[in-house]
């Protein structure tokens, strides 16, 4: 019998969760035009869209809810997040903000010009979003090893640290304002970097004197994947190797609807003081002024103590541990995965599931649609719906390296065996995957087209 170390809690609260009958999920599935996104919740039986902000909060979370001050400013409640921050993340000035994107967008309104360049490892979507809104251009600089789903690489997440240099040198420092690497790697199946890699990607950027930054949404299991498989850290404390992390860097966006296990919430931390008055005056315009961003006096104790909770390395064994049992029953169908597991989620390689589905017809999409009619389980595609574009000049479309299917793991959520569940729906449609169809998109906007494109089967 295989398993993972049991969940370090009991449940207290239940949520009841109901599979509805396969005609409803069909006339579901026709209502939303085959986009899972269009779907109510009660609707869905397992919901694996998304990590983010789905996730259960601990009593110790909700208990400190309670003693939320709602004060405009000054808050207790900022005092204590920001005392956490401290402890954790080390840099000089914070705001909150109401979630990672948020962050994203002051920072890119601050920071960042027309036709300017930001690299990363893998941008995450809404980070490539902000960067184009305003007229920047995000470039992806990830290790090949990255796209190969078979390879066991334990930082598929690392920066190609000579792509960088190269391109540095080929656009200029002067048209870098800032560069930054996603931990662990969300779109490219939440892979973590390696701290050696950290440590080099620091020395480049700033050997130009360009500020880094880190996308922190998953820095905790992050830091336990090096914990695990980087030599010289065993013996460190997630804490500890968190605090190298950053200090390695000139600031933060997060979501902390990930790692720090709330419904909602996020930050922007910097070291500079100059930058950080640009974004109190950008947060005052957009979010709310600077103790509370956006959010709630109580959202930010609930992040404060989430912070901690999510570095506990009990707490980390059983969620990479969940994560890593998922990977390998599904491998064990013999169904396509990106190995090694990733922390937040296990990513189908469609593409190589559904080989008969040209790229063009979406076989992610098809996957996603059939795991919904079949089981009423709920993921995302993460392949040409969401990342297939049009050549500016020539309109020819430019297809993503992968089709994925990710089915990303609430924290704390659902227990082994709803997850023997999903497994099970997974096998029977491995068993009559080649009567799978394509699809066609109908409507679509330009930018983030996965929300809200509507479909029909070809
Ligand atoms: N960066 C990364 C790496 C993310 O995964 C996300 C969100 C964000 C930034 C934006 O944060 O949603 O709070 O505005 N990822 C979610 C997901 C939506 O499903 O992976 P946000």
């Amino acid at each position: 019998m295989s398993m993972h170390p049991p969940e370090p809690f009991r449940i207290k609260m239940v949520e009841p969760i109901h599979l509805i009958q396969e005609d409803e999920r069909e006339r579901a599935l026709q209502r939303a035009g085959y986009n899972i996104f269009g779907l109510k919740s009660d609707e869905v039986y397992i919901d694996l869209l998304t990590d983010s902000g789905t996730g259960a909060m601990s009593q110790d979370q909700w208990g400190a809810m309670m003693i939320g001050d709602e004060s405009y400013a000054g808050a207790r409640s900022y005092q204590r997040l920001s005392s956490t921050m401290d402890e954790i993340f080390g840099f000089r000035h914070f705001v909150p903000t109401h979630q990672g994107r948020a962050a994203e967008n002051i920072l890119c309104a601050v920071i960042l010009k027309e036709g300017q360049y930001v690299p990363s490892n893998m941008h995450f979507d809404t980070t490539e979003g902000n960067i184009r809104a305003r007229g920047g251009i995000p470039t992806n600089l990830v290790i090949i090893e990255a796209f190969d789903s078979e390879s066991d690489y334990p930082f598929k997440g690392n920066m190609d640290l000579k792509k960088l240099e190269e391109f540095i040198k080929q656009v200029g420092p002067e048209n870098i304002p800032l560069g930054m690497i996603t931990i662990t790697n969300n779109a490219g199946g939440g892979q973590p970097v390696s701290l050696e890699n950290l440590r080099a990607v620091s020395e480049i950027y700033h050997s130009h004197e360009i500020p880094f930054f880190i996308d922190a949404c998953r820095f905790a299991e992050n830091a336990y994947f090096i914990k695990l498989r980087e030599p010289g850290y065993e013996k460190k404390s997630t804490l500890e190797i968190a605090r190298e992390v950053f200090s390695l860097a000139d600031g933060a966006t997060m979501s902390a609807k990930k790692d720090a296990i709330v419904n909602i919430g996020g930050f922007l931390a910097v070291n500079d003081s100059a930058l950080f008055e640009k974004i109190c005056n950008e947060l005052i315009l957009r979010e709310g002024y600077i103790t509370y961003g956006g959010l709630a006096g109580r959202d930010l104790d609930a992040i404060a103590v989430g912070l901690m909770e999510g570095l506990k390395e009990e707490y980390l064994a059983y969620r990479l541990g969940q994560t890593a049992y998922f990977l390998n029953e599904l491998k064990k169908q013999g169904i396509p995965v990106i190995e090694p597991a990733g922390g937040h989620a296990v990513y189908i390689d469609a593409g190589k599931m559904l080989p008969h589905i040209p790229q063009a017809e979406f076989p992610g999409q098809s996957l996603v649609v059939e795991m919904y009619r079949s089981g009423g389980i709920r993921s995302v595609e993460l392949g040409s719906v969401a990342f297939a574009y049009p050549d500016p000049d020539t309109g020819e479309m430019h297809f993503p390296e992968m089709e994925l299917v990710r089915l990303a793991l609430p924290r704390r959520t659902y227990t082994q065996s709803h997850l023997d569940y999903v497994v099970n729906v997974l096998k029977n449609i491995t068993s009559k995957k080649e009567s799978l169809s394509g699809y066609r998109i109908l409507k679509a906007p330009k930018l983030m087209r996965h929300f809200s494109a509507t479909f029909e089967p070809i």
